[in-house]
């Protein structure tokens, strides 16, 4: 793996700190009421005597050799009321058993590592063992980072049930809600939110343990957050505030976090919980598909369904589309209707249908169900499912019952439920709950059911092999989601969520030669994003020097230095010393201290250029329209996709309307005149505006072809944005007011300035026709940092008016590079507005805005002459 890293520089982690830390956990009553703690250590014995009964036949020879040697245990022990169910379900779990060893280790070090399986029990359990030790019993509380927020809200109802506590006390807190009170001890959040709260309060003085859950996701809030966490804790201990850290990871890959001298100087212990994994059978296709796994995988579901023994079936794909691709096939091939005189009862679907289908497949041998046939024939193809016109005599269908009858009921009907993140919750949930009776389970997912959730009651695993992924190009800035295959880590994974409850299978639809090929483990988020929202974050806690940041995986120096710059042009750090050479700005640069506008834009939680947005939208009482575009360009994809393929006349006739009306609106939303020029981010504006004056109700957005999941993301974006704004600059006094009326035309050309100002470093100029050399070109776009052009998308606002000047949300590459969110500029703006991109010439030249090179190719450079100085403008004050 090529992330590895040098050790360098040394870590201020004090390990003479923890000796006294330990005293105070051992004792953490001390100050408290005798009589409380003996009535407490009483029921303590009680149930502590009960419990380790329960444990005993559990307990490796190894963790009796631990305990034997480890101090006494906790003064304190909080008992919890769980229902017996809840309790026979825990002494289950594989991380009950590691619970005196992981509570050994925990008192002894400051950070511990815990690995384990996903679905051991870790995400639910751990917090759980630390509020009986006494962790969240001194008024201060313990805290779970999740990198989603399906997840930290999910686990943290979990928790909550199985500790028979209210929500007030074991709660959660994500981006825009949450149900943390003053009565809290468990609090799951994203990893967002506890960076935030670092900003506010860098010892995180309200918790006593912090838990890293998913580390292995490496996501970069995570990666962040133990980078921070290796100073926090050591400083902590210090100061006689003794502070915990565990992170917990689905793999055993963690030598980023432990052998990682500029982290942890001495490496934190790791306990491996031995997961109650049941063998998973691995099959491998012979051949690959390149193109059409989604039909691949449709074949052997089918098949599976079919052929094998009951057990829910969970299949890998790699994006929203895909997934409603198949859930709609498999839900074709296998309908089920609900039964209306017998309420909860399912119909089967037409039996001899299904048995006719069947006979024509090839004979399994149903004892040895593993050897399920490699799909390398047409046998099985859609057309002959439900083909009555086909397929055997009535004979061969009983003869072939004879065998299958036991295990596998083809009859059954299939029960296709899909996964992925932007699903809406409820929909989301739905995977938890049992099937219907007489129903099998079948849940198409994306990754997001990797590792980060755990579906019950899964036998059998279809893997894609695939993975789509947003990849970004560092210098041009260029985005793209691109389906490539997976590490072999996460097939691994994929292939754990069979044997969760009993022996089962994973069939990979490539070959074991491609899986060879795959690259052992995913690479680290971080070094595949762009990292100018950290650096800022980063700026505000005073780390100026980001580069030596103890960074679990660093990100390039080209990345920081590309980050810096950007920060820079936006204001938001002080400009380095100019010392001529440009490797030695790049290298000054890096150290950049921040501005008081940067601190402002930090507290803003988008990214810096929205944020710098944000910090002028105050001009003209433009606040609520910046607050709400920001809102509604930080939402991904607020229309529906319309485009995917319709598998029927009718289906396709309703998606043909649909679309109509989403163009429809579009055109409407975009306004005419002044407005138009604002562009795609005027259709933004004019979306919220109108799906807030409906009220935001589901139906408003499915008739207008808008998100719903999106639009009530972007209300509450545009909530938690009017309180930063508020708290940064209260005199503002802006409110939330959702029924926006539509900007004035003097409103909207201060709006279009205050997006340049923001986006500045996505100005791009159409190609002229003067420059027209290479027919590529036509209707293209040049931008700085590109060779190639860039095009206006056909369903962008602008797209029949091509102005000269535009900025762009982003370039994302499909089948051309496309610029995202286009909204026209003034010419004579730029040198206002963007003095730190211009180069000025005198004022007796002509303006030369783009020059040719001699090789004929067009260039511009970001220094390159846009304007003569002296323009007059209307002007924007900045900040
Ligand atoms: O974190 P880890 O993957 O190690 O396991 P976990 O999320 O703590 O899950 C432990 C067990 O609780 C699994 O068997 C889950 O199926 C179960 N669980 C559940 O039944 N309902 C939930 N909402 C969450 C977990
Ligand atoms: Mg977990």
């Amino acid at each position: 793996d090529e992330e590895e890293q040098k050790a360098e520089g040394s870590s201020d982690l004090d390990t003479s700190s923890d000796e006294e830390e330990d005293e105070n956990v051992t004792n953490p009553t001390e100050t408290r009421d005798p009589k409380e703690t003996d009535a407490k250590e009483e029921v303590t014995e009680e149930q502590k005597a009960t419990e380790q009964k329960e444990q005993k036949e559990k307990k490796t020879s190894e963790q009796e050799k631990v305990q034997n040697k480890a101090p006494s245990q906790p003064a304190v022990f909080i008992p919890v009321d769980r229902s017996p169910e809840i309790q026979e379900a825990r002494l289950k779990l594989p991380v009950l058993a590691e619970e005196q060893v992981i509570m050994e280790a925990v008192r002894e070090n400051p950070g511990i590592v815990i690995c384990g399986e996903t679905g051991s029990g870790k995400t639910t359990q751990v917090p759980q063992f630390l509020y009986e030790a006494g962790y969240a019993s001194d008024g201060q509380i313990i805290g779970i980072t999740e990198p989603r927020r399906v997840a930290a809200v999910s686990m943290s109802h979990r928790v909550a049930k199985e500790m028979n506590l209210p929500p007030q006390v074991v709660s959660y807190q994500i981006r825009y809600e949450g149900n943390v009170t003053s009565d809290t001890k468990i609090k799951f959040m994203t990893d967002g939110v506890l960076l935030k709260e670092i900003q506010k309060d860098f010892l995180l003085r309200r918790y006593r343990v912090i838990i890293i859950d998913e580390a292995h996701e490496r996501s970069v809030y995570t990666d962040i957050l133990i980078g921070l966490l290796s100073r926090i804790v050591p400083l902590r201990n210090k100061k006689g505030m003794p502070m915990k850290l565990l992170i917990m990871s689905a793999t055993l890959r963690v030598e980023d976090f432990t052998d990682n001298q500029r982290l942890f100087r001495t490496p934190p212990p790791v306990i491996k919980v031995d997961s109650r994994q049941f063998p998973v059978t691995i099959h491998f296709n012979k051949r690959t598909p390149m193109e059409d796994y989604t039909g691949e995988a449709f074949h052997k579901t089918c098949k599976i369904h079919r052929m094998l023994p009951p057990g829910g079936i969970l299949v890998f794909l790699t994006g929203q589309a895909e997934v409603h691709n198949l859930c709609r096939r498999l839900r074709n091939a296998f309908p089920f209707r609900k039964n209306n005189t017998t309420a909860g009862e399912w119909q089967p679907p037409h039996t001899l249908k299904y048995l006719k289908a069947k006979s024509s497949l090839p004979r399994i041998d149903l004892d040895n169900y593993s050897a399920l046939p490699v799909d390398e024939g047409d046998e099985d193809r859609e057309a002959g499912i439900g083909d009555e016109e086909d397929g055997g005599s009535d004979l061969d269908i009983g003869d072939d019952l004879a065998d299958s009858e036991e295990k596998a009921d083809p009859s059954i009907p299939l029960y296709v439920l899909p996964l992925y993140s932007l699903l809406a919750p409820e929909q989301q949930a739905k995977v938890f709950r049992p099937p219907p009776p007489g129903t099998r389970l079948c849940v198409v997912a994306t990754n997001v059911a990797e590792t980060s959730l755990t579906i019950p009651g899964i036998k059998y695993v279809v893997d894609c092999g695939r993975v789509k992924k947003r990849f970004y190009d560092r210098v041009t800035g260029v985005s793209s989601f691109k389906v490539t295959w997976t590490s072999q880590a996460s097939a691994n994974q994929r292939a754990g969520r069979a044997g969760r409850t009993e022996p089962g299978h994973c069939y990979r639809l490539y070959s074991s030669a491609v899986f060879g090929d795959f690259s052992l483990f995913s690479e680290a988020e971080i070094t595949r994003r762009p990292v100018e929202d950290l650096v800022l974050q980063m700026k505000d806690l005073n780390i100026d020097k980001v580069v030596n940041f103890p960074f679990p995986t660093p990100p390039s120096t080209e990345a920081l230095v590309a980050a810096e710059q950007l920060l820079v042009s936006l204001g938001a750090l002080e400009e380095p010393p100019r010392t001529g050479r440009v490797k030695q700005i790049q290298q000054a640069s890096l150290s950049c201290p921040i501005t008081p506008l940067g601190r402002a834009m930090a507290s803003f939680p988008v990214t810096p250029r929205y944020a710098k947005m944000l910090a002028l939208g105050k001009q003209q009482d433009c606040l609520p329209y910046v607050i709400a575009v920001v809102a509604a360009m930080t939402v991904r994809e607020i229309f529906e996709d319309l485009d995917r393929p319709a598998r029927s006349e009718e289906e396709s006739t309703k998606l043909t309307q649909r679309r109509a009306r989403m163009t429809q609106m579009r055109r409407l939303w975009a306004g005419q005149g002044a407005a138009l020029q604002l562009g795609d981010l005027m259709v933004l504006l004019g979306a919220v505006g109108a799906c807030e004056f409906a009220g935001c109700t589901p139906k408003f957005c499915e008739d207008n072809g808008l998100r719903y999941k999106a639009m009530v993301e972007i209300r509450k974006l545009r909530g938690q944005l009017t309180n930063a704004v508020n708290a940064v600059c209260p005199e503002v006094g802006v409110f939330v007011d959702p029924k926006m009326t539509p900007p004035t035309e003097h409103q909207v050309v201060c709006l279009r300035q205050i997006v340049l100002a923001g986006l500045g470093d996505h100005l791009a100029r159409r190609v002229q026709a003067e420059d027209l050399l290479d027919p590529k070109w036509k209707n293209g776009y040049k931008t700085p940092l590109m060779d190639d052009p860039v095009f206006i998308h056909p369903n962008s606002a602008l797209f029949k008016t091509l102005p000269e000047f535009v900025v762009y949300q982003e370039v994302m590459e499909t089948t051309k590079m496309y610029m995202r969110g286009v909204s026209a500029v003034e010419a004579e703006w730029i040198p206002q507005l963007l003095p730190q991109y211009c180069h000025f010439s005198s004022p007796e030249e002509s303006p030369l805005p783009w020059f040719c090179s001699s090789s004929g190719t067009i260039r511009c450079h970001r220094k390159s002459t846009f304007f003569r100085v002296g323009w007059q403008l209307p002007a924007v004050e900045m900040a």
